[in-house]
């Protein structure tokens, strides 16, 4: 959710190890530091051919992961999600990306899909016994082609995004149902986007934009970043032999955005106010259901392997099918149920 340790920075000796390529999905930040640690051990001390062994460890870990329920609300009302589309965005674009967002809850594409991969998201549930919904639509939508915060956002100023298209009318107030996606346009630039952020959520100020609301942002990190924010489409150039896969639908940041997106509406339906469901003791660094499995996405997934998925005829790597016979890559997310990673592409 904010920026924290370095995935990359904790990570990174474990590389070096295995040769390979460091999962990230969307932020570049560890789980919690004895987790990390002892991922990073289990991975040292038994060499490099351990990889896929301490990655089922990963996978299927309940001893190291200590997700806890904090009280708050998780978002149990049917969700109605509004879309700022910051900047210039092609149609095409875009398009799917509110494909991927109305499949959460269309039964209809055939399995591994995304309302299945978004039913251990709505395994969550509050103190009052509600669950996470499993209804999600797109209730409205906004797109500021000029820039009118300009074309550099503080954190701060993604609220003030949100706040103007309320204070206009374009989208309405919605504090029952609502939950606001800001989604910035490739020239676009976030504080923190690309170092230490690829999305974040969180929840507006009364102060700033009038309610309490929550919100995400994601960025599109096609041009600025996407071997940082857009792996395993694009990887890092020193990760020589490595191969990126490539994206179902054909563009490397609108295809990163998706799974970004995934990860920040998980964390936001569990977490709206950040006093539910996390991990780790200090609640301004949360580990959220999603940070837990970050860069896994199939069987055998973790420690820079993103576990098994499929390839389409035209070789274009997915794990999920939504509507309109679209294909999406998504990372697991944390199952309160098997205390482990999970999604509906799992093998076993
Ligand atoms: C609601 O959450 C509980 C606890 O995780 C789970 O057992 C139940 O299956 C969930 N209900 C739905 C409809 O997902």
């Amino acid at each position: 959710m904010i920026s924290k340790l370095s995935f990359l920075l904790l990570l990174l000796p474990t590389l070096l190890l295995a040769a390979s390529p460091f999962p990230r999905g969307s932020k570049i930040k560890a789980a919690t530091a004895d987790f990390q640690a002892a991922r990073m051990r289990s991975a040292q001390g038994a060499g490099s051919g351990a990889l896929l062994s301490s990655s089922k460890r990963y996978e299927g870990s309940s001893d190291l992961v200590h997700l806890r329920y904090h009280m708050g609300p998780v978002l149990s009302s049917p969700i109605n999600l509004y879309l700022i589309w910051y900047g210039p965005w092609p149609a095409a674009h875009r398009a799917t990306l509110r494909d991927f967002l109305l499949s959460l809850s269309d039964p209809s594409p055939p399995p591994p899909s995304a309302a299945q991969w978004w039913s251990t998201v709505a395994l969550y549930s509050d103190q009052t016994g509600a669950n996470v919904s499993r209804r999600v639509s797109v209730a409205a939508e906004a797109h500021l082609r000029g820039l009118p915060r300009g074309a550099s956002l503080t954190r701060l100023g993604v609220q003030l995004v949100i706040a103007d298209a309320l204070a206009s009318g374009s989208l309405p107030v919605d504090h029952g149902r609502g939950a606001y996606l800001v989604l910035t346009s490739p020239g676009v630039a976030v504080q923190d986007f690309c170092r230490a952020a690829c999305g974040f959520h969180y929840f507006t100020f009364p102060s700033l934009v009038g309610h309490t609301l929550p919100y995400a942002w994601v960025g599109h990190s096609g041009v600025q970043c996407p071997d940082v924010c857009a792996y395993p489409f694009a990887v890092p150039t020193y990760m020589t032999g490595v191969g990126a896969m490539r994206p179902p639908n054909g563009d490397v940041g609108v295809d990163g955005m998706v799974s970004v997106l995934a990860h920040e509406l998980a964390e936001l339906s569990t977490n709206p106010l950040v006093n539910a469901w996390y991990a780790g003791e200090d609640p301004t660094a949360p580990t959220e259901i999603a940070d837990l499995c970050e860069g896994v996405y199939g069987t055998g997934g973790g420690g820079g392997y993103t576990g098994q998925v499929s390839k389409d005829e035209l070789g274009r790597s997915y794990n999920l099918n939504g509507r309109n016979g679209r294909k999406f890559l998504v990372q697991w997310v944390w199952s309160p149920i098997v205390k482990a990673c999970r999604g509906p592409n799992a093998m076993d």
